[in-house]
């Protein structure tokens, strides 16, 4: 198994991003390497490169970048390029977003002349993603702005030991485009913890406006209690000691792993090759899945591209300084902007291969963010599959196993961990049976609750099964009756299946109350040598969460894509972000939601998969949340003659 580790994302909620890659050990097949990657990552000279351009094009006006990433190739050229054996080298263009003069402007950098190929400015509602420098900039305002060192002196407490943080406004149903990118900060206190989250300050609402970067408005509203610090410290020295700690477990591979990482970061795994990508706002992207078939000996492509387009977190606590905590980590934030450096052998395993990720600081000075993608073989621990025969006369029984070392079925299985600090509120109970009121979540420790909240994960999943046109297919599971006494038995169920015509046929909603049924990509215009459909089978993992707000609520307006588990679009290169490119302040009217009614029928389709949890929070999430695991898997479906792995 591979694994990857792309994130510890820093805000809102902490948590780590883990992709999971389940693949099945065969022969290795060796092929040449592929140098000039199309969808390779734009390097630290390219990124100077465009940012310089910008720069002087629009000298002396003060230029921000909020994100600059790859404008890969049409899909068409990079399709060709991977069938070609001499690798032509293709157009190589940046995207750039950035704020001149109080606009947003979207480039296009063409790399090979260094020039602007097109700069165009977006008038619509939402703002691009927030800079680091900026969050720390407006972190740092409260600090010297005397009404807050007068609210902290009344509150008596330590200037020294109070941080800040900022974070996204949302939007609220005002009818004028809000004319500010700004943020709300809250301010935390660490004295005697560094777990800061656990000690909010609450009652205060602090308006920053980034591009002025002022406080435009001051609100003190009340003194709650401070959750204390004893207690909230999760670091390793602090901790007591149990006399029942586990013994330590070595990962060794002595023969080093099994994968290569060739100089385009493309991984070579047994019988997989696919492409691994660092994205300021993706954080990682995999393209180019393919996976040689031994019976027809050549790869056999599944998926073009994937990555986590969008996280949803919705709060529910309705008080004045937390109505509005209705986050979108991608859009935000940026997921691979949020991510840091992963710690060999802690984060990752002995076994792991790192990647280092390259992004821009505001300022348009390219930085290096060491080891954010590590790679890593794992034990699964169960076996690939089993079985014993007692009905063989004159046999007694034998068993056929076949271990997992790193086995599992050919199957694609990212993994999210949730883990990390919550977000909590101060209070001033001590106890739950003082709660008499509304307070939106569970009293987790004295004077703190945590509050209820939702995450939903929206993957883009661009699957090309054994090529690029497919179907989407929904197999419902139907109970039939018997009728006519042709059978002693009453019932039994059949499979009938649908293939969705267009986008608004392929919207699913998940659910135990919702009938059985599997969903499929297929290939149309291929069939295994019997005559099945060759596909790719959505299996949904954890809880099948439908989202609980009403949906004229401002923030599932924004989040409106979360209403349905699973949608299937058109390929088109510029429907990347499940909540619209521009999604700080927007107002939900450039989702995956409102695209809609094309046709999909055997075209080139896009499998967007949302699954989320409702996070009621513990105790035993305090002071820091334990790992919680969910996922989803792709799994072949009559995609292979047999069972591959014999
Ligand atoms: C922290 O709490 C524990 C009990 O929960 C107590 O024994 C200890 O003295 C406390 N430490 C401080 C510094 O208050
Ligand atoms: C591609 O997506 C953009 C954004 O949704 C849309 O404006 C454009 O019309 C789409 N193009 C096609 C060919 O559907």
């Amino acid at each position: 198994m591979l694994r990857f580790i792309a994130s510890q994302l820093t805000m809102p909620l902490f948590f780590k991003i883990s992709i999971f890659f389940f693949f099945v050990s065969t022969s290795l097949s060796s092929s040449p390497l592929e140098y000039n990657h199309p969808l390779e990552s734009l390097t630290l000279f390219e990124l100077t490169q465009v940012t310089n351009i910008v720069k002087n094009s629009y000298f002396p006006l003060n230029v921000t970048f909020h994100y600059v990433g790859l404008n890969e190739p049409n899909k068409q050229l990079v399709l060709s390029w991977l069938s070609s054996t001499h690798h032509p080298s293709l157009p190589r263009e940046a995207i750039v977003i950035t704020r001149i003069d109080q606009k947003t402007h979207e480039i296009i950098v063409d790399l090979s002349s260094v020039s602007i190929l097109s700069d165009k400015i977006y008038n619509g509602h939402g703002y691009p993603m927030l800079t680091l420098q900026e969050q720390t900039a407006a972190n740092e305002l409260p600090l010297s702005y005397p009404p807050f060192i007068s609210s902290i002196k009344k509150r008596r407490l330590k200037l020294k030991e109070v941080a800040c943080q900022g974070y996204p406004v949302g939007w609220y149903g005002e009818e004028k485009k809000s004319t500010n990118r700004m943020v709300k900060v809250i301010c935390y206190y660490l004295d005697g913890t560094v777990n800061l989250y656990m000690r909010p300050i609450e009652g205060i609402t602090i308006i920053v406006l980034l591009d002025q970067m002022t406080i435009a408005s001051y609100i003190d509203r009340l003194i709650v209690p401070v959750p204390k610090a004893n207690g909230t410290d999760y670091m390793g020295s602090k901790r007591r000691r149990s006399s029942h700690e586990s013994n330590s477990i070595k990962i060794v591979q002595p023969d080093g792993p099994s994968f290569t990482l060739d100089d385009g970061n493309t991984v070579r795994w047994v019988d997989w090759k696919f492409h691994v990508a660092y994205d300021m706002r993706a954080g990682i992207i995999i393209s180019l899945a393919s996976m040689f078939d031994d019976d027809k000996g050549e790869f056999r492509s599944v998926m073009y591209r994937g990555f986590a387009s969008e996280v949803f977190v919705p709060y529910m606590d309705l008080t004045e300084e937390w109505y509005y905590r209705t986050y979108f980590n991608a859009g935000e934030f940026g997921f691979g902007l949020c991510a840091v450096e992963l710690e060999p052998s802690k984060d990752c395993p002995e076994n792991a291969k790192f990647i280092d990720g390259y992004f821009i600081s505001q300022d348009g000075t390219p930085g290096k963010m060491p080891n954010v993608i590590c790679i890593f073989e794992r034990y699964a621990g169960d076996i690939m599959w089993r079985h014993t025969e007692d009905a063989i006369p004159g046999e007694k029984y034998f068993s056929f196993i076949s271990k997992n070392l790193e086995l599992q079925i050919r199957k694609i299985r990212p993994e999210v961990g949730l883990t990390g600090l919550l977000e909590v509120r101060g209070s001033i109970y001590t106890h739950s049976d003082q709660i008499k009121e509304e307070v939106y979540g569970t009293l987790i420790a004295e004077n703190t609750l945590g509050a209820y909240h939702d995450h939903f994960f929206t993957y883009h999943l661009d699957l090309d099964v054994d090529g690029h046109e497919n179907s989407f297919v929904k197999n419902n599971l139907k109970t039939r009756r018997v009728i006519h006494k042709s059978s002693p038995r009453k019932s039994y169920w059949t499979v009938v299946s649908e293939t969705a015509e267009t986008e608004s046929d392929a919207k699913i909603q998940l659910g135990s109350s919702r009938g059985a049924f599997e969903m499929v990509v297929v290939n149309p215009n291929k069939k295994t040598e019997i005559g099945n459909e060759i596909g790719y089978c959505l299996i949904p993992g954890g809880s099948a969460t439908s989202p609980l707000l009403s949906d004229n609520d401002y923030p599932q307006a924004r989040g409106g894509f979360t209403k349905y588990n699973v949608w299937v679009t058109p390929y088109n290169k510029s429907e990347k972000w499940a909540g619209g490119l521009y999604t700080d302040q927007s107002h939900g009217d450039d989702t995956l939601a409102v695209w809609s009614l094309r046709k999909i029928k055997n075209k080139d389709i896009i499998l967007w998969y949302t699954f989320g949890v409702h996070h009621v929070p513990k105790q035993e999430d305090f002071p820091i949340m334990p790992t919680l695991s969910t996922g989803f898997e792709l799994k072949p479906t009559n995609f292979f003659q047999h069972n591959p792995v014999l």
